[in-house]
């Protein structure tokens, strides 16, 4: 479609192998320069830029006239001849950087207003705040960084879906207007017109029905699904998103790895990344233990170490002997070549006290004994117990796995982003199985699907269901990449008597069960295959990929942390009449 009624060329793809043709051009004017008589204008267009020349020597006077005129952004149809530029232009990325077009004609498509955020930007120049851009998110999309990741993101959603329909997965639409599925955050609502009270929720997923087309015989299924969330949001969250969703009969979680596992490898060899191999798996158990989070970041050392049988509570500081009654000491061992400085142990300190940390224990080896904070408080058994090289340093933070865990992930995760530049590997990938089936809600203590409910135990641990809920693994899992979440899935319950006994033990009666969830009971009970599936986070892995470092980046017009969309100005108050269409009227406090 490069030929169109306005255009026989698209203007970033002139060549040398161009020149003395007759061109018709259509885009934006990028930039505008006046020497004099002469009016150099840089023309953009989906394809690029090329330099066009008007000069009295080739250039009619009215025509001349006009382009000196030109603002930024106007759109504008050009004719002329390309010729080979006197001097290249300085920019070795642009692929016409050898040529210009001789302007014979021009005209006018469209004015533009002064563009209020600028498409083009001198070397080094930086960009308006991330608010303003959103508000003018038309022009924003206009640079070329924006252009190229959405290209990207094009190229990627193609290649997840070939990978998957050669796999033979078919794509199935599932609602959008749906009943609530829960998946941890609330949902978005829609009042119904004709059905005065009642209400629909966006899909938080299509978790339920991938599973209902799993009943109903379709064997293998993919979506690149939208997803709403009506959750606090973070720089990898919005509340509206895309997976890429599937979900397969007659599995276990060794036929699903594989499938996701060549999505992802499609994936990343779209983006130039070859040979991406299976990937390791590892407990949620040893991830805990080892990286202190569920999303380690693989591509390098620093695990975590367990020191508490070092340390004897007669000679340690008492508070230290307190918090390691019921907790542990797990620290991190440095070696002299990743020691860090005292200011950067302030700044450690703090991302350590911010995940509850009482405070991060450091010290240091010099010459045959261990000196610093930490060597004073943690006694001297431990300092005679514990092994070390001249130089190296320890950190280390006491208490319950719930405070030591979280504290000392971030401090390693800030060690690794200082050693960046010395990874072994640039793509760590890892499965993460046999998560827990349930947490504890900190506030209430009340057992929470630590996924979703629809989740299969462990089949050895069905038997803890109802004893011991909080031993009962999870045939669940997780991919994770260089510390991020990229997707999760699981085997899952396809009896129904087991997923009432899960219901029950999230709070649920009988009577809320089968309002809510009858028909997925029902459907469970007219022969249900085993099966299994995954979702990935196809946003994430579009911003990994593009190297952005937010989800905005690679999404057209998205919602900013508070969920609003500036562009188009929405969620939006609605007048009484609006409201009362839906049978809703607001409560005088909420106005
Ligand atoms: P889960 O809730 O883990 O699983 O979501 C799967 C993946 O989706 C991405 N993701 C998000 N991306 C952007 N913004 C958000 N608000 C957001 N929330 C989640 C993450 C996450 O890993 N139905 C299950 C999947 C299954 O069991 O098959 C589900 O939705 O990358």
């Amino acid at each position: 479609m490069t030929e169109t009624a306005f255009r026989t060329h698209g203007a970033g793809v002139l060549t040398e192998d161009h020149v003395g043709q007759q061109v018709t051009l259509a885009g934006w004017v990028h930039r505008r320069r006046d020497l004099g008589a002469i009016v150099f204008l840089d023309l953009r267009d989906y394809e690029g830029l090329v330099q066009l020349s008007c000069d009295p020597e080739w250039t009619p006077p009215e025509v001349l006239t006009l382009a000196s005129t030109l603002g930024a952004e106007t759109v504008v149809q050009v004719k002329g001849e390309v010729v080979r530029r006197p001097e290249p232009g300085r920019d070795q990325k642009m692929r016409s950087r050898n040529v210009e077009v001789h302007v014979v004609s021009l005209r006018v498509l469209s004015l533009a207003l002064t563009p209020p955020v600028p498409v083009s930007r001198k070397e080094g120049e930086e960009l308006p705040a991330e608010e303003r851009r959103l508000r003018y998110r038309v022009l924003d999309l206009r640079r070329t960084e924006l252009q190229h990741n959405l290209r990207l993101r094009h190229e990627l959603l193609q290649m997840a879906r070939s990978t998957l329909c050669a796999r033979g997965f078919l794509e199935i639409e599932t609602p959008i207007l749906t009943k609530p599925t829960p998946e941890g955050a609330r949902d978005y609502l829609v009042p119904s017109r004709v059905h005065a009270g009642e209400f629909y929720a966006l899909p938080q997923s299509p978790q339920i029905y991938k599973q209902l087309l799993m009943v109903a015989g379709f064997d293998r299924y993919f979506q690149i699904a939208r997803c709403f969330r009506d959750e606090d949001l973070r720089a990898d969250r919005q509340p509206e998103f895309t997976q890429i969703d599937l979900e397969a009969s007659f599995v276990g979680r060794e036929d699903v790895f594989p499938v996701v596992e060549d999505v992802l490898a499609a994936l990343w060899r779209v983006a130039g990344h070859e040979a991406i191999g299976s990937f390791p798996q590892l407990s949620w158990h040893e991830a805990m233990e080892r990286f202190g989070t569920d999303k380690p970041d693989l591509r390098f050392g620093l695990e975590l170490e367990d020191w508490t049988d070092m340390v004897s509570s007669t000679d340690c500081a008492p508070f230290l002997a307190e918090s390691l009654q019921e907790g542990r000491l797990r620290g991190i061992r440095l070696s002299e070549k990743d020691a860090v400085s005292r200011r950067e142990l302030e700044v450690l300190t703090d991302l350590a006290k911010a995940e509850g940390a009482g405070g991060l224990l450091w010290m240091r080896r010099a010459d045959n004994e261990w000196a610093g904070q930490g060597a004073k408080l943690l006694g001297g058994t431990f300092r005679a117990a514990m092994a070390g090289t001249v130089g190296e340093m320890l950190l280390a933070v006491s208490g319950p796995d719930r405070v030591t865990s979280p504290a000392l992930h971030v401090v390693r995760r800030w060690l690794g982003a200082r050693t960046a530049a010395g990874h072994e590997v640039a793509h760590a990938f890892a499965w993460i199985v046999d998560f827990p089936l349930f947490e504890r809600d900190p506030a209430t203590g009340a057992h929470v699907p630590a996924h979703h409910p629809f989740t299969a135990p462990h089949p050895d641990d069905v038997p803890f269901l109802t004893r011991d809920p909080g031993r009962c693994r999870a045939q669940h899992y997780d991919v994770v990449y260089n510390g991020h979440e990229l997707g999760s899935g699981s085997i899952r319950i396809t009896d129904a008597t087991v997923q009432e006994t899960i219901f029950g033990l999230l709070g649920l009666t009988p009577e809320e069960c089968q309002r809510r969830f009858g028909f997925l009971l029902e459907a469970l009970q007219m022969g249900a295959p085993p099966h299994g599936g995954f979702a990935l986070g196809f946003d994430r892995i579009a911003m990994l990929l593009a190297g952005a470092s937010s989800l905005r980046d690679v999404i057209a017009f998205p919602k900013t942390t508070a969920a609003r969309a500036l562009f188009e100005h929405a969620p939006t108050p609605l007048t009484d009449a609006e409201l009362a269409a839906v049978h809703l009227a607001l409560r005088p406090e909420s106005e």
